[in-house]
């Protein structure tokens, strides 16, 4: 039923929700086509028409991509880009020289942070894109990483959680993008294990559910939110995972599919991802394994080349011969 759900809302271009969703189409796509390919079925959708509608997002001037047509390029819709062409093996697509001076001219040389776009706003989540995308197009270092860390570091509260910019309150989607902004540079040393790991588990309420702050109701997302960042830091067991999964499925709905934020609330793509994805890490039949630091199946990261060692598993890195090298070439 899932997956009949979001085949339906990516075909149905004159209901509302679509037509008033434009401009974030590209990670609308990117949340219904890793739901697809989590439950084994992106056959269901037609991969050359989906990959013309990326690459018509490009714009060229700027070296990245808008979330639609006509729409201004930024990174958070260059990293769903590039997460659709990695779901279907298209990166020989990519310009990836092009991305990575897009992505050079969004680090402010004052303190190392991430801007969204050509305008100026800094914020986690933008320093988690451009630290992912860097990474799986393979060009590491068209970001000063180290400038990244320090901000992110900057981002850090007394409670071991983190916000979106210095000073900005501690809130699980922003620990996410630290956390695995970190991660990517191999840094998660600068993380507070304990406090973080204790704000973390402290999102669990009593109907088993997460939370995105404190005070606030349980919602499926930060499922994915907290727990992905929970499983980086070694540390799933710090919550009931049998009382989670039993919220998530409970906010499935049983008749057309897909997930909501809460009970008997109305389903959309962004939660019935995540609640997927939450449960793909709690290792649930019939999902395929996600991997916490790139938000893609596993078997999409191991195709494309990016890893995670085994050693303490944070440690992001590339595989020698990756089993796909597709418009891959080696970074001077
Ligand atoms: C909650 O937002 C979530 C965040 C702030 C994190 C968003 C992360 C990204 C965009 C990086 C890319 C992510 C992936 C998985 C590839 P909200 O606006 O729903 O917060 P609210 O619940 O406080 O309204
Ligand atoms: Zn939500």
């Amino acid at each position: 039923m899932h997956v009949q759900y979001v085949k339906k809302s990516s075909e149905d271009k004159d209901a509302i929700e679509y037509v008033l969703t434009d401009h974030l189409r590209l990670s609308g796509m990117y949340w219904g086509l890793t739901s697809l390919d989590l439950l084994g079925r992106l056959d269901v959708v037609d991969a050359d028409e989906i990959c013309d509608f990326v690459q018509r997002c490009w714009v060229p001037d700027v070296g990245g991509y808008a979330p639609c047509v006509h729409h201004d390029a930024h990174v958070l819709y260059t990293l769903s880009a590039v997460q659709i062409l990695a779901l279907f093996d298209r990166m020989e697509l990519i310009d990836r020289d092009a991305i990575a001076s897009f992505l050079n001219s969004l680090q402010r040389e004052s303190d190392g942070a991430i801007m969204g776009d050509e305008w100026g706003e800094v914020d986690t989540r933008f320093a988690y894109c451009a630290l992912s995308i860097s990474t799986l197009i393979d060009r590491p270092r068209c970001i000063d990483r180290g400038k990244v860390v320090e901000w992110i570091d900057k981002c850090k509260n007394f409670d071991g959680g983190y916000g979106s910019d210095p000073g900005g309150e501690s809130h699980a989607g922003q620990v996410f993008t630290c956390v695995g902004g970190l991660a990517l540079c191999d840094a998660v040393d600068r993380i507070d294990h304990f406090f973080l790991g204790w704000w973390l588990a402290e999102r669990q309420v009593k109907a088993g559910g997460l939370n995105g702050r404190p005070e606030k109701l349980p919602d499926v997302c930060y499922s994915w939110w907290v727990l992905s960042s929970l499983c980086i830091m070694g540390k799933m067991h710090w919550i009931d995972q049998k009382a989670l999964a039993r919220f998530i499925l409970g906010c499935q709905d049983d008749k057309k599919g897909g997930i909501a934020d809460r009970p008997d609330d109305e389903p959309d793509v962004y939660h019935t991802f995540f609640g997927l994805a939450a449960l793909s890490l709690m290792g649930f039949p019939g999902i395929k394994p996600i991997d916490p630091v790139f938000a893609l199946p596993t078997h999409v990261c191991e195709r494309i080349g990016v890893m995670r060692t085994a050693a303490d598993g944070t440690v992001v890195g590339r595989k020698e011969n990756p089993t796909s090298t597709k418009g891959e070439s080696a970074e001077p």
